[in-house]
């Protein structure tokens, strides 16, 4: 039996520094260069060339400002800020492109469902149904001072919220054009049958939406859907939403645990939980031999900048660490924040940390990075989905464009050698990741059933 391909996502954010802390020192990091279109499009380039399914766009509101109560670490290590808006560059890298997918990020609490979902439609007529939405709730405190509030919106009330946010999307998107509305009739003088397009008429706790999608339905309808909520809210939101899922954990076990529960919960909301595709983070240093790829990686060691990872850690989970007693156990505090985050060290970690332990770890550069040759890296992946029973990875870069090139020029080959990626697709994302014939959502996905 042939062995299932390894998907891979690419992640990015349109800033400074990618994902990562301090390596922007690095004399090979190009990611400063975020503001020339020219950069994002080598990149889409280069992984499309190398078989992946996507690229992935992060985006926070906000310099992240719970470490010591100021957003100074962020700003001065340009953790995460500044950060551009991820959609407008979608355009240009889906024009020098064929099949590449790309995920831009959604946030259910501050943005309005009907400007989404024209923003959205549009995106997938121009990529020609490559177009995915990551849904996030926008865990980051700094964000509600832009919109008006004092304090965030409380966690399951934010999920609430993204719940009747996409229902809204949906209807736009799937009940309110119907197929064959479009006529393009010169003779008879009809352009569009008005009988054919349909006014919404959502009337909910948080949202009041009436009027036809001012988008004619674009190949997908309703764009791909992925998610990364690990709390017990974000789990069933993934579970009923979700077609990919960023699953989080830092353990095997807990990774584990996690895809179990919301595969559970998809059956349980009438789901078939093979819909659900499910990706954890990964990144890798890899160079011809061992000794190079070590080297490469205490190279780059030098350059971790802990202060920039713990302003992200601190503003994500939502524990100012430098404000706790480093010597006691961090213990499990309910935040409004980013319950997984929280959850990492504490109810899902393998041992007890002492909050000095925690700093140190989060400060260390090195933690999940795989090391190796080409074939060392392979192994160790295709361990991983075997482990876990992931579908495959979100490949984070550490020092932009190289580590990503080096993955594509040196492990792909061999991953592909192995019959583990995928032909290039000549569909919709969705017909990528689920095969031909799913350009639309399913027809059990509540997209599907709120229309109907
Ligand atoms: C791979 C990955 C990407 C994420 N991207 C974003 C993002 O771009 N913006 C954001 O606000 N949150 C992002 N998050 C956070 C999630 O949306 C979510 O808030 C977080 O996982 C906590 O969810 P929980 O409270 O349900 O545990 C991301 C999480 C993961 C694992």
């Amino acid at each position: 039996m042939s062995k299932k391909p390894i998907l891979f996502n690419l992640f990015e954010m349109n800033n400074r520094t990618g994902d990562s802390h301090g390596l922007w020192r690095h004399a090979d990091s190009k990611h400063h260069h975020y503001n020339d279109i020219g950069f994002w499009v080598e990149i889409a380039q280069k992984i499309e060339q190398g078989g992946f399914t996507s690229l992935f766009l992060g985006d926070f509101f906000g310099a992240a400002d719970v470490y010591r109560g100021t957003p100074e670490a962020a700003i001065r290590h340009a953790t995460q800020f500044p950060s551009n808006d991820p959609s407008l560059i979608i355009p240009s890298m889906a024009a020098a492109t064929t099949s590449l997918g790309f995920v831009t990020t959604i946030s259910t609490t501050y943005e309005h469902p009907f400007l989404v979902a024209r923003r959205l439609s549009t995106l997938d007529h121009l990529t020609r149904g490559r177009i995915a939405l990551n849904v996030v709730t926008s865990y980051i405190a700094s964000a509600a001072r832009y919109f008006g509030l004092d304090q965030p919106i409380e966690h399951d009330k934010r999920y609430a919220m993204a719940d009747e946010f996409l229902s809204v999307c949906y209807k736009l998107w799937e009940a309110s054009w119907d197929d064959d509305a479009i006529r393009f009739d010169v003779e008879n003088n009809i352009h569009i049958d008005p009988l054919g397009v349909h006014a919404i008429h959502h009337q909910g706790e948080f949202f009041k939406v009436n009027g036809p999608h001012v988008c004619e339905p674009s190949p997908q309808r309703t764009p791909v859907i992925f998610q990364a909520g690990s709390s017990k809210a974000g789990r069933d939101f993934a579970a009923r939403h979700a077609e990919c899922v960023f699953v989080q954990g830092r353990t095997v076990t807990a990774v584990k645990e996690n895809i179990a529960a919301i595969r559970q919960r998809a059956t349980d909301f009438g789901r078939n939980p093979a819909d659900i595709l499910m990706f954890s983070q990964q990144t890798a240093i890899v160079a011809p031999t061992r000794a190079e790829a070590q080297d490469r990686f205490e190279d780059y060691a030098r350059y971790r900048t802990a202060d920039s990872a713990l302003a992200q850690y601190c503003g994500s989970s939502g524990y100012d660490l430098a404000a706790l007693d480093p010597d006691s156990v961090l213990t499990f505090m309910r935040t409004e924040a980013n319950q997984s985050r929280a959850a990492q060290y504490t109810t899902q970690s393998d041992r007890a940390y002492t909050v000095r332990e925690v700093i140190a770890d989060v400060g260390r550069f090195g933690s999940g990075i795989l090391v190796g040759t080409p074939i060392d890296i392979a192994d160790r992946l295709e361990a991983i989905m075997d482990e876990t029973g992931l579908d495959g990875f979100n490949f984070n870069s550490i020092v932009t464009p190289a580590t990503i090139f080096d993955f594509v020029d040196q492990v792909i080959p061999e991953l592909r050698n192995r019959g583990r990626i995928a032909a290039p697709a000549t569909g919709t994302l969705r017909e990528s990741l689920f095969g031909a014939g799913h350009a639309r959502i399913d027809p059990t996905h509540p997209a599907r059933q709120t229309a109907s």
